[in-house]
Parts: C-alpha cells; sequence; structure tokens
C-alpha cells in the first residue's frame, strides 16, 4: 500500500538537507523519512527541521532505515559525491553508480510502488541505473534532469529582459551537464517570440547574447562550487517542484530525466525532455520541436551519454 502523503530522502548532505528544508514547507507531505549512511547526521537534520513544526503545516520529521520506506509515494535519492572544483558531473559516475548498487537494490526488496526521483549526479547516468537496478517501470523513475538549468536560464532571461522569469517560456535539454543545449527555436516570452521580444526591449544581436547566455547556465554550478563547494537550494526548490507535479496530479511539463524510447531516433538513455509529468510520474515525453542545429546537438549530447553507459555494468 502507497501513502502518497509519505516522502523519503535518501543521502541528507548538502542537496539532501535542503530538499527536506523546502519539502516540509511545501506542506505536501504529511511524513518525511530521512536516510543516511552517516546516521548522525540523518538524525541531527530530523531534529532541526522538526524544531520548525510549529511554523509550517502538520508533518512528522524522522530519521529512519529501508524498512520506513516501504510505502513511501515518493523517493528522492540525493546520496553520492558531489562535484570538487573543477571535477565533471560524468566524473563521479563510478563512485555514484557504486551508490546506486547499494541503495536501489535496498528499494527494490521493499517492493515499493512509489515514485523514485533521483537528483544524484550525474542525474541521467543515475536516473538510468536506477531504472535498471529497481525493475521499477519507466513511469516512475525520473531523474532532476534540465529542470534546475532551464530554471537557471529562465532566470537570466527575465533579468536581462526585464520580466517575470515565470512568463519566460524557454527549455535546456539533454545531458544535466556540459552537452546540454538550449532550445532556442520555440522560446517564447508568454508568446512573443524570444527574438522579438529581444529587440522589443533593444537587444539586437542575438546569437551572440544567446550563446553568452547558454554558456552562463551551463557553466553556473561550476561558478557556485568555485565559491561555495556546493550547489543545494536551486536544486531543492526544483525537487519542490517535481514533488508539486506527482502529489496535485498537475500534469505541468518539466524537463525531467526519463528513459528515452524513439524521441528523435534514440532509444535506452534517460536524459532531461520536456514531460508531462503526474500522479503516475511520467505521463509522455513531448516534442516541442527542435531545429534541424538543435537535433545535431541533442544526439551529440546523447551520444556522449550513451558512451559512459557503455562502460558500466548494470
Ligand atoms: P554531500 O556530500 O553534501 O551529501 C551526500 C550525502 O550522501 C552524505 O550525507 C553521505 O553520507 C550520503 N551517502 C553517501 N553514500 C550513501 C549511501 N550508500 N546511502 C545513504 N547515504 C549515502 O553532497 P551534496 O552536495 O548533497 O550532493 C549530493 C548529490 O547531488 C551529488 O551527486 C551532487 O552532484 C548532486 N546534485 C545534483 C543536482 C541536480 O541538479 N541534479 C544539483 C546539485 C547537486
Ligand atoms: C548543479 C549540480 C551541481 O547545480 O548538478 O547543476
Amino acid at each position: 500500500m502507497v501513502n502518497v502523503r509519505k516522502c523519503a530522502i535518501i543521502g541528507c548532505g548538502f542537496v539532501g538537507a535542503a530538499s527536506a528544508f523546502s519539502l516540509m514547507q511545501s506542506g505536501l507531505f504529511s511524513e518525511l523519512v530521512l536516510i543516511d549512511a552517516n546516521r548522525d547526521k540523518a538524525e541531527g537534520e530530523a531534529m532541526d527541521l522538526s524544531h520548525g513544526a510549529p511554523f509550517a503545516r502538520p508533518i512528522e520529521i524522522s530519521a529512519g532505515a529501508y524498512d520506513d520506506i516501504a510505502d513511501c509515494g515518493l523517493i528522492v535519492v540525493t546520496a553520492g559525491a558531489n562535484q570538487k572544483p573543477g571535477e565533471t558531473r560524468l566524473d563521479l559516475v563510478n563512485k555514484n553508480v557504486g551508490i546506486f548498487k547499494q541503495i536501489i537494490p535496498e528499494i527494490k526488496k521493499r517492493q515499493c510502488e512509489g515514485i523514485l526521483l533521483v537528483v544524484s549526479n550525474p542525474v541521467d547516468i543515475l536516473t538510468y541505473t536506477a531504472l535498471k537496478l529497481s525493475g521499477f517501470p519507466p513511469s516512475r523513475v525520473i531523474g532532476s534532469g534540465t529542470v534546475l538549468d532551464t530554471a537557471r536560464l529562465k532566470y537570466l532571461l527575465g533579468q536581462r529582459l526585464g520580466v517575470d522569469s515565470r512568463s519566460v517560456h524557454a527549455y535546456i535539454i539533454g545531458e544535466h551537464g556540459d552537452s546540454e543545449l538550449a532550445v532556442w527555436s520555440s522560446a517564447n516570452v508568454s508568446g512573443v517570440e524570444l527574438y522579438r521580444f529581444c529587440e522589443l526591449c533593444g537587444h539586437f544581436e542575438h546569437e551572440q547574447n544567446m550563446q553568452k547566455l547558454y554558456e552562463d547556465v551551463r557553466d553556473s554550478a561550476y561558478e557556485i562550487i568555485q565559491k561555495k563547494g556546493a550547489t543545494y537550494y536551486g536544486i531543492a526548490m526544483a525537487v519542490r517542484r517535481i514533488a508539486e507535479c506527482i502529489m496535485r496530479d498537475e500534469r505541468s511539463i518539466l524537463p525531467v530525466s526519463s528513459l528515452i524510447e524513439g524521441y528523435y531516433g534514440l532509444n535506452g538513455i534517460c536524459m532531461g525532455i520536456p514531460t508531462i509529468v503526474g500522479s503516475e510520474g511520467v505521463e509522455k515525453v513531448v516534442d516541442v520541436g527542435l531545429s534541424g542545429d538543435e537535433q545535431l546537438k541533442l544526439l551529440k549530447s546523447a551520444e556522449s551519454l550513451k558512451k559512459v553507459l557503455d562502460t558500466l555494468d548494470l
């Protein structure tokens, strides 16, 4: 039996703790179970968060073990090494696949029927790993994909154009990492084609400006890690947004990572593509329409993920 109001977070480091904080404040769940290889860390976070209970909607937060998550509606996995300055996300693959080989079989053993949300990096590779090792149907294995990168893009465009970032509609897709790409061909500001809106704001050097914006988005995690050691608030809010879509059966479109089958000829990988997300998890991967150049970049991004997947024994 699934208790949809119960959520587990596995991994209580920067990202797990910040996600717990954002989920606690969301009011979406009535129970939150925290698990970490370092039990004290999970207990400390549970205590600290629980002391905010009088300021939040009723929620029980505890440190737990795998037996406690069998009935969870949502299981968020944030366990694993993060990048050190100069490291890429893909550099984490061996360490974190090793950690997933410990965690996912524990989830599988409990015959959980909830939705698995993978956040650890490299997120696309680990989403695929979780899918293979859990035996869950593909609709119930979601990675945070390029939801955070897309938020970064909307934020920067909003700043540049002097408009609410929620009115900006544009996607980063592909790998959550160095080979990701921006989909400019369908980007718009509340229905006004992006380049036209830029011109209305006095910006005319589209190609040059968009390339710079894309690079700022792609490299922003490197910059934050250089400055403060890790990223966690942005992703924690992305986790909350994905959880909201699931819990409220919103069927909103988010560029989460999930198994891709037959999208522009791609098969057997997970990566961030606009997807309808609802109570069943992945409802439908959506073709937003890509230009020829965008298609080529997407294939290249998929190739770089495939190369890594081919080295793994799953
Ligand atoms: P962290 O080092 O602060 O925390 C990792 C936690 O995982 C630690 O508390 C550790 O004890 C725990 N852990 C390790 N092995 C475990 C196991 N077998 N079982 C349970 N817990 C285990 O790292 P962080 O900054 O919180 O980052 C976590 C992951 O999230 C990293 O892989 C990072 O790259 C990734 N991340 C992803 C995104 C995204 O957009 N998808 C954004 C930010 C960070
Ligand atoms: C991010 C992490 C590091 O903030 O993947 O993009």
